[in-house]
């Protein structure tokens, strides 16, 4: 059995988010989204509000879970019996970083594997960041993340004044 955690903070998911994902599932057996639940940032969404929506957007995908996770992955991976990661990279702009916790969590722990996938060309100029700021002022954001996504950032940015 291949169970794969596909870590991230996901606020939100975004469409290139959904591409790893799907493709992910498809390679393995079971694949678990881990929202990290950082308490040294704030997110525009709350964990259980990341949680909810990829619930939503994944719920056709029958071989994925959505678990929150706080502390170090590895630990995550270890409780979770999961002995690989999986990580999308965008462009030559993620390696260095992807590159570093990959090892970083081997050296950590040498029985999780790192392996990445490539982001779709149509997804590769895509974050979570830039959909924020996009929302924050005003445009539209129905390319880049599912329209039950775009509607809660909506509601989100109606209801309090944010830093993106
Ligand atoms: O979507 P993101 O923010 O790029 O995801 C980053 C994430 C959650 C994968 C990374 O920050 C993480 O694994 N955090 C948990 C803490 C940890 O294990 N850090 C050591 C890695 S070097």
């Amino acid at each position: 059995m291949l169970r794969a955690i596909y870590p991230g903070s996901f606020d939100p998911v975004t469409y290139g988010h959904l591409d790893v994902i799907r493709r992910s599932a498809r390679l393995v057996d079971e694949l678990i989204i881990g929202v990290l639940n950082n308490k040294a940032k704030s997110p525009l969404f709350s964990v259980e509000e990341r949680v909810k929506m990829l619930k939503e957007v994944t719920e056709d995908i029958p071989n994925v879970k959505i678990i929150p996770f706080e502390g170090l992955l590895v630990d995550f991976a270890r409780k979770m019996d999961a002995g690989m990661v999986i990580r999308g990279l965008r462009a030559i702009t993620d390696f260095e970083y992807e590159l570093q916790m990959a090892q970083t969590n081997h050296k950590m722990a040498p029985e999780v594997d790192t392996a990445f996938l490539t982001t779709s060309l149509e997804y590769s100029y895509l974050s979570s960041t830039t959909v924020k700021e996009v929302a924050a002022f005003g445009g539209d954001i129905s390319q880049f993340v599912p329209d039950i996504v775009a509607d809660r950032i909506t509601e989100k940015m109606k209801k309090e004044s944010v830093d993106v």
